[in-house]
């Protein structure tokens, strides 16, 4: 088969990249190694920046977002217990949504789909070859049957742990890592959250998030260690520790339901330079990870998909390839302000393992001057709601 540009993995980096072309007329086709019904419910992200909500409603798969997602004018922030509230509205004159990725993910595929997209789900065996050249290849099988795409790009939306990003010949790539000390238990729950906005709470017993899904759906996170074994964390001893960690009153304030997922995710730091060789280009997770505590890694994966895009449209429309060549400059000009950004919100919430009683006291000073400063609190604002996108 062939199409203009061949897209490897189907979460919101290469949905939004397929959506996005077609509104420009380029064709494309997704391979994607799971199932749809396993996209569609795997609990990833949940806070959408607001240009990147606009982004969703504007080019026409915003509408259930719209009705079911929540906007949030601010978060708290609570030490030990006391909360402090950061009034993104009032500061930036923005919010943010509050809508889960799987939720993206599933009008994305609904969207895709109407609109005639291809979406070949189940696949095994991807590989991606002469993207050195001007006719790229992916190759893959169906149901055991060998296939081949030929097309003129490859999009690399792959995931951190996919294909495409490992099949650059080495010394290409230059990869920059940091692996935290740290982890996030996280859980689903059928229940309300403690409050109407999120609260990022520091305490001595280690980070909390109180996040949601819905009002009757809570998204709960606990400060762990990154290969923290779930089998010592039985339900009602994770409740416990969420109840300890909202401070004085925890336990009232949070309650309790069914637990519908739990996991632990490994927090790291990661960005490869270039993000791009030859007609291979990689998007969103695949060619860098941000520690959760900032709430960006979908929200990169979109704007890197998003000047994909634009790149891609004025080649088609001109001819002209300087777009194509600025495209790794523009985008990690914003992924390295979200690693700023999500290394500081990391570093000023956790408890360090290696952080001693004088780390702690100038922790504490921080998150005082970040609530308590119109400045602190406004540069918090500004890229938490996310920074300004052409
Ligand atoms: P992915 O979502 O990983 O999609 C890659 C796709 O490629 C997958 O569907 C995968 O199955 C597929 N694939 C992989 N290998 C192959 C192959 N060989 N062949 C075919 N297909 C393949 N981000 C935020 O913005 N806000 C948040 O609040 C937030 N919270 C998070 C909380 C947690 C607990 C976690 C784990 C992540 C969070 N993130 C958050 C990060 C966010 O989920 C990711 O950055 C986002 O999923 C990146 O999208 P992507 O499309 O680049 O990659
Ligand atoms: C959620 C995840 C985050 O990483 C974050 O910073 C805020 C909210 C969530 O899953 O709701």
């Amino acid at each position: 088969m062939r199409t203009q540009v061949g897209i490897v993995g189907a979460g919101p980096a290469g949905l939004m990249l397929s959506h996005l072309l077609s509104r420009e007329g380029i064709d494309s086709v997704i391979i994607e190694d799971q199932s749809r019904a396993y996209v569609e419910s795997r609990i990833r992200a949940g806070v959408i920046e607001s240009w990147a909500a606009d982004l969703l409603v504007e080019t026409g798969v915003g509408a259930r977002m719209q009705r079911e997602g929540l906007v949030h004018e601010g978060i708290a922030i609570a030490l030990n217990g006391e909360r402090r509230r950061i009034d993104f509205k009032r500061l930036t004159g923005r919010g943010i949504m509050v809508y889960g990725q799987h939720e993206v993910v599933k009008d994305m595929i609904k969207a895709r789909l109407a609109a005639g997209g291809q979406i070949e789900f189940e696949i095994t065996e991807a590989s991606v070859h002469d993207f050195d050249g001007r006719a790229p290849k992916i190759r893959y099988k169906q149901g055991g049957e060998a296939r081949e795409i030929a097309c003129d790009f490859i999009a690399g939306c792959d995931g951190f742990h996919g294909i495409c990003r490992p099949s650059i010949p080495n010394g290409v790539l230059t990869e920059f890592e940091r692996i935290l000390p740290l982890g996030w238990l996280g859980i689903l729950s059928q229940s309300p959250p403690p409050a109407p906005e999120l609260i990022y709470s520091y305490t001595d017993r280690g980070f909390a998030l109180y996040s949601m899904r819905s009002p009757t759906v809570s998204r709960l996170y606990l400060q762990c260690a990154p290969d923290e074994d779930l089998a010592n964390w039985p339900d009602d001893k994770i409740w416990k520790e969420l109840k300890a960690r909202l401070g004085p009153g925890g336990d009232k304030l949070l309650q309790e339901g069914k637990v519908l997922e739990k996991g632990v995710t490994a927090m790291r730091s990661f960005v490869v330079e270039p993000m791009q060789t030859g007609r291979l280009f990689l998007a969103g997770d695949a060619a860098h990870i941000v520690p959760p505590t900032g709430a960006k890694g979908m929200n990169l994966a979109i704007a890197d998909v998003l000047f994909f895009s634009q790149a891609l449209a004025e080649f088609y429309r001109s001819g002209k390839t300087a777009l194509l060549e600025d495209y790794t400059q523009k985008c990690l000009e914003r992924v390295w302000k979200a690693q700023r950004f999500s290394w500081w919100m990391t570093s000023m919430l956790h408890l360090n393992p290696d952080d001693g009683p004088s780390d702690r006291r100038r922790q504490w000073a921080e998150l005082d001057y970040v609530t308590s400063s119109e400045a602190a609190s406004k540069s918090l604002a500004e890229n938490y709601v996310g920074l300004p996108i052409e």
